[in-house]
């Protein structure tokens, strides 16, 4: 049967769509560095980690997981792939990668076959949507969810896929975006150019849903200042010298030079927060 596409899922799709992506990072990384048979994960790190605090957000957070080698992990919503490689790369983890963009698929198996597999270690990607996951129950000791249930409305149904393809014991490792009790938050931001397919939820609302689900909490961090102080920083650097050629205007266009100022103002006055948990399905 043909997975089936619901209308916002649509319009994310559209937002994320980027043709030749891979190529043009190519373009960027030759231009900066030369051959791109030197391309290593690391290099890609200003270009393919679409979220919040960058590469050592997630390897801190993965840390915490103490996910053993060899651990199968599930990244839904792996945008061009950058996490999937980074803890492939660093922990030794069997990582599948899922997106709804065929773009970003794309281009995170470009990138991981440049980069060298045999470098990074086991990893693939599929497109298809964390509403409807094609993978059987009981699949992944950990699924990471990072910064994609604010592109989700139907957060339950997401909730309970992950539930559903985890092993008992298996952990959810999220590094989210929730709503927060500050003003609307300023757009565009990188999961939306508007509102219409921004979906913030409380952590209070998210954290009954994920009980609801049959998750048990872990742990749990408040990452908004430490998130308004990166976006701080970053602000500071783009301020003071040209954009390099690999940045995130390859992914998001013109939009993406607002986003700084506007996620630094976002988590300053809590219009929205950034946050990490660690859950349990039950054995
Ligand atoms: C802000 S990006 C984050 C990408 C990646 N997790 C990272 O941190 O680099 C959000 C990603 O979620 C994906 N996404 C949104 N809705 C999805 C869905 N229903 N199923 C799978 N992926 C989805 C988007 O296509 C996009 O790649």
């Amino acid at each position: 049967m043909e997975p089936h596409i619901i209308k916002s899922e649509e319009s994310v799709q559209s937002h994320y769509a980027c043709p030749d992506l891979a190529q043009k990072i190519r373009a960027g990384f030759e231009q900066s560095k030369g051959s791109i048979e030197t391309l290593s994960v690391r290099d890609l790190g200003p270009v393919d980690q679409l979220h919040t605090g960058g590469a050592p957000a997630t390897l801190a957070l993965m840390e915490k997981a103490e996910l053993p080698k060899g651990a199968s992990v599930l990244d839904a919503g792996c945008g061009i792939g950058g996490s999937s490689r980074l803890i492939a790369q660093k922990f030794g983890l069997d990582v599948t990668g899922i997106d709804l963009a065929p773009d970003f698929v794309d281009t995170a198996r470009i990138l991981t076959a440049w980069c060298g597999p045999d470098r990074i270690g086991t990893i693939d990607f599929h497109q298809g949507s964390v509403l409807e996951l094609p993978y059987g129950n009981g699949s992944f000791d950990a699924v990471l969810s990072q910064h994609i249930l604010m592109n989700i409305r139907n957060k339950a149904t997401a909730l309970a896929e992950f539930f559903r393809v985890l092993k008992p014991g298996g952990k959810l490792i999220l590094h989210e975006i929730t709503d927060g009790p500050g003003p609307e938050p300023q757009m565009p931001v990188p999961w939306a150019a508007d509102v219409s397919i921004s979906f913030l939820a409380s952590w209070e609302a998210l954290s009954t849903e994920l009980k609801n689900t049959g998750f048990t909490l872990d742990f749990f961090s408040d990452e908004t200042e430490t998130s308004a102080q990166w976006w701080k920083k970053v602000n500071a650097l783009t301020s003071k010298a040209p954009p390099r050629p690999l940045n995130p205007r390859l992914v998001f266009g013109d939009n993406a030079a607002l986003f700084g100022p506007n996620m630094e103002r976002n988590f300053s006055q809590r219009s929205a927060c950034c946050i990490e948990a660690i859950l349990v399905k039950p054995c």
